[in-house]
């Protein structure tokens, strides 16, 4: 019996030794990845910056990788940044976002000097030019904008629409204000503006239309306010493949887009071409990953569907109950078997809408069998809960064919640790 290798491991072995469920992510497509980044939009281009978004995956192994791939960080938290400290990731590479961060979590990146502070709101400026002064440091910072622009993803996951939580509108009324005040602040070096339109996009369309925005900005606040853009971050969002047809795209697919337009607009505006960064995470490490359950209990109803059910579900990976995500997943011991079945893989919680995909075909499908979902490396791990008091699963990586936990499975006491 042939069983499913992903990247030269055998992941019924896999889960002989670590247990199910089990995330699996695999080094070495996240470094294919990260040099896919280097060749095709680093070397290509000058005067750029890639930036792993962190929120997609992040353990401390996983900050390692990426220092030790060279690519910067983009945290959005203080428990992000708090990680990357641990690793002493290069610090002048952290990128930090949010929409409302914390007074707690501004001192902490001014005091360890984040690379940027990435501003989304006047209030926040205010806190990050007194922390700064209170520091005595100068604060590099970006302006979070948003483009109004409605991007062709689920609606949960768009994020440069009019109606948004994130960034500052682009009226003169606040963007104006926004950058006459950052530049009147002592302890606030303005670099440049960011942008983040939505999240699994396939089409470069968007992006296009963002450029073209940002360098109307970019040539209006020169004239208006002479402030010159040296930096334009342009965020993440590039699309992966979950299932059917819909194939991930070669980086350069958006970022060479991105880099024609903000030439071309930079040309065409007399403008000076400011430094370009980009922010993936999905697209680095989301079909580097997958998720090993064990198949226990079989309900078939006549005429209406089998479901199947997994020792996992909603809690380690929320996407199909949130999004309606589709994934695409194998039984890993019958991987060469023929496909007879069409089943639904439901989760083990105490809720109707945990299912974690629905009619997949399989062979035939029997107790104790081992399932496999594709492509559960972003935003699984990260947004994992512990519903139904569910510890979550260990994480293994694997590399030329070696395994290493890096993350142990919890405890029911784990579960309990900070409970009085
Ligand atoms: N930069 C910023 C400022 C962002 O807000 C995000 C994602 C990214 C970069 C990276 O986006 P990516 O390249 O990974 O698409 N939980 C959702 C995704 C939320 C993404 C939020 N921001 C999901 O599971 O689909």
């Amino acid at each position: 019996m042939i069983n499913f290798n992903f990247y030269g491991c055998d992941t019924v072995e896999l889960t002989k030794k670590y247990g199910t469920p089990l995330y699996v992510v695999s080094e070495d497509y996240i470094k294919e990845r990260c040099k896919e980044i280097r060749q095709d939009f680093l070397e290509r281009y000058d005067n750029t910056m890639a930036v792993y978004a962190s929120k997609a995956f992040l353990t401390k192994e996983m900050a390692r990788i990426i220092k030790r791939e060279g690519l910067g960080i983009d945290v959005v938290s203080g428990g992000e940044l708090y990680t990357a400290i641990q690793v002493d990731f290069p610090m002048e590479k952290v990128f930090f976002h949010g929409n409302n961060k914390t007074i707690d979590e501004i001192e902490m990146a001014v005091k360890h000097g984040v690379g940027r502070i990435v501003v989304d709101n006047l209030y926040e400026l205010s806190i990050v030019e007194e922390i700064a002064k209170k520091y005595d440091k100068i604060v590099k910072i970006l302006f979070r904008i948003s483009p109004g622009i409605d991007s062709h993803t689920h609606k949960y996951i768009q994020t440069g629409q009019v109606d948004s939580k994130f960034g500052i509108p682009l009226s003169n009324k606040y963007i104006y204000k926004a950058i006459d005040e950052a530049m009147g602040c002592e302890n606030i070096d303005l670099r440049g503006f960011h942008f983040h339109i939505g999240s699994q996009l396939m089409e470069n369309e968007s992006y296009i239309k963002a450029v073209k925005i940002t360098a109307n900005l970019m040539k209006e606040v020169r004239e208006e306010l002479g402030f010159i853009t040296k930096e334009l971050n342009t965020g993440g969002g590039y699309g992966i493949h979950y299932s059917g047809d819909i194939k991930r795209k070669p980086l350069s697919y958006f970022t060479d887009t991105v880099m024609d337009e903000v030439k071309r607009n930079c040309k065409e505006l007399g403008l000076q071409r400011p430094m370009v960064i980009i922010e993936p995470g999905r697209w680095i490490v989301g079909e580097a990953g997958i998720t090993l359950y064990t198949i226990g209990s079989i309900k078939e109803i006549p005429g209406v569907r089998t479901y199947v059910g997994v020792d996992g579900g909603m809690p380690d990976n929320p996407r199909p109950a949130l999004y309606e995500a589709k994934y695409e997943g194998v039984i890993a011991n019958k991987i060469n078997e023929k496909k007879t079945e069409t089943v639904t893989i439901a989760g083990k919680c105490c809720e109707s809408g945990d299912i974690l995909i629905w009619d997949l075909e399989t062979p035939k499908v029997e107790t104790g069998d081992i399932l496999a979902v594709l492509a559960t490396g972003a935003y699984n791990y990260s947004m994992a809960s512990n519903y139904n008091r569910i510890p979550k699963p260990a994480v293994v990586m694997i590399s030329e064919g070696k395994d290493r936990l890096i993350v142990k499975r919890e405890t029911y006491d784990d579960i309990m640790k900070n409970e009085i």
